[in-house]
């Protein structure tokens, strides 16, 4: 396999026109026209890239996702909330439109991509949290036009691709979130590398289900149950939960043993299990987590995930959180600093380490200045 080329392969930038994929997929709050960005850590993340280029003469031209706006315009997800901040951040900087106005981009389309890098002399891939979309700016411009990884995207691999195939033992996944199909591919793969795997979140309920405990209103998903016992029963160290918070059939805060009684709906793990996940991830050398254990916007639901992020700033172990809402949650808990990397990309550090490898990092691999 060649490899993932680097800035330094670029050659000279000086006045060169670069395209740099970004990932300011960021999220925002408020009235349709009128968007604030709530946490500008993607933007953020692009700079030292950005400031490479630029300190070398180049004319940096972003490019990226916001949202899902399925081919056409939406004005919610305009980019120039982003802009504006962008601007701030590095001057001079040009940011396009979103790319997903475009039913190009998803699609694939070679016409979109021809448009993308007219005028362009060179494409940098900074999204990580892209890197797993075969969308037309991720896997498109490097088939013609010397291309890199940004300095975000290469750190990014370098992390989860070093935790992936060298971890130092034991090794511990700790998911959450709410549905158990999203990650099925991504636990299958973590059962044969890590040492043990902690579940926790909605998607805990479809394992209980698997042992056979009523779970109530939680959610479950029965097409799924039977997956959950195989890998129950493969003989791999799995840690559930064995005391859930939620609420009773009335509404009203409840805690429970395993067994949900009819109405119940479980919002959180309970203090029991957040204490025995904690230990599991103060005895371990290597700790990736993510998803949170329950519905931590809600300050009753929160303290499960709270003690996980406790544990993850607390342990000696290298910590590593994968994305999206764990990421969130660790910042609402301001314990984002106390963990080793705090990954950009939720489903795209999944998908690292369920397969090894992304879209975008392949397309780079077969760029004209590498081949
Ligand atoms: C993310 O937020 O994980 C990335 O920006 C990818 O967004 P997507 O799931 O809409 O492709």
């Amino acid at each position: 396999m060649s490899r993932v080329p680097s800035l330094e392969d670029l050659g000279n930038v000086n006045g060169k026109r670069v395209l740099v994929r970004t990932d300011f997929n960021v999220p925002m709050s408020g009235p349709d026209d009128a968007r604030v960005i709530t946490d500008d850590f993607r933007i953020r993340a692009a700079l030292p890239t950005i400031e490479w280029l630029t300190s070398r003469g180049a004319h940096v031209v972003c490019a990226s996702h916001l949202g899902r706006p399925k081919g056409k315009p939406v004005a919610k997800y305009s980019m120039a909330p982003v802009r504006a901040r962008l601007h701030e951040l590095a001057p001079g900087v040009e940011l396009l439109e979103n790319l997903r106005f475009d039913d190009g981009e998803e699609g694939n389309s070679p016409e979109f991509v021809s448009q993308l890098i007219a005028g362009i002399d060179m494409y940098v891939n900074d999204a990580f949290g892209a890197a797993h979309r075969s969308h037309a700016s991720v896997v498109g411009p490097p088939r013609t036009l010397p291309s890199a990884a940004g300095r975000l995207l290469q750190k990014e691999v370098e992390v989860l691709g070093a935790m992936r195939d060298n971890p130092k033992r034991p090794f511990v996944a700790v998911l959450g979130g709410a549905k158990v199909s999203d990650k099925m591919g991504v636990i299958e793969a973590l059962l044969n590398i890590v040492d043990s795997l902690v579940i926790g979140g909605g998607m805990c309920f479809t394992f209980l289900a698997a042992k056979g405990y009523p779970v109530g209103d939680s959610i479950c998903e029965l097409d799924q149950v039977a997956t959950c016992r195989r890998l129950l029963d493969s003989g791999k160290t799995i840690y559930l939960p064995d005391d859930i918070v939620g609420l009773d059939a009335n509404g009203d805060f409840a805690t429970y043993g395993v067994r949900l009684p009819d109405g119940a709906k479980g919002l959180d793990i309970g203090p029991g299990s957040a204490a025995a996940f904690s230990d599991v991830i103060m005895d371990a050398r290597t700790v990736f987590w993510n998803g949170p254990m329950g519905m931590f916007e809600d300050e009753r639901f929160a303290a499960g995930t709270r003690t996980v992020a406790e544990a993850m700033a607390a342990t000696k172990a290298f910590t590593v959180v994968g994305g999206g809402d764990s990421a969130a949650a660790l910042a609402q808990f301001k314990l984002d600093d106390e963990v080793d990397h705090v990954s950009t990309g939720g489903g795209a550090s999944l998908e690292l380490l369920e397969l090894g490898d992304l879209p975008g990092l392949a397309a780079l691999r077969g760029a004209p200045n590498v081949r």
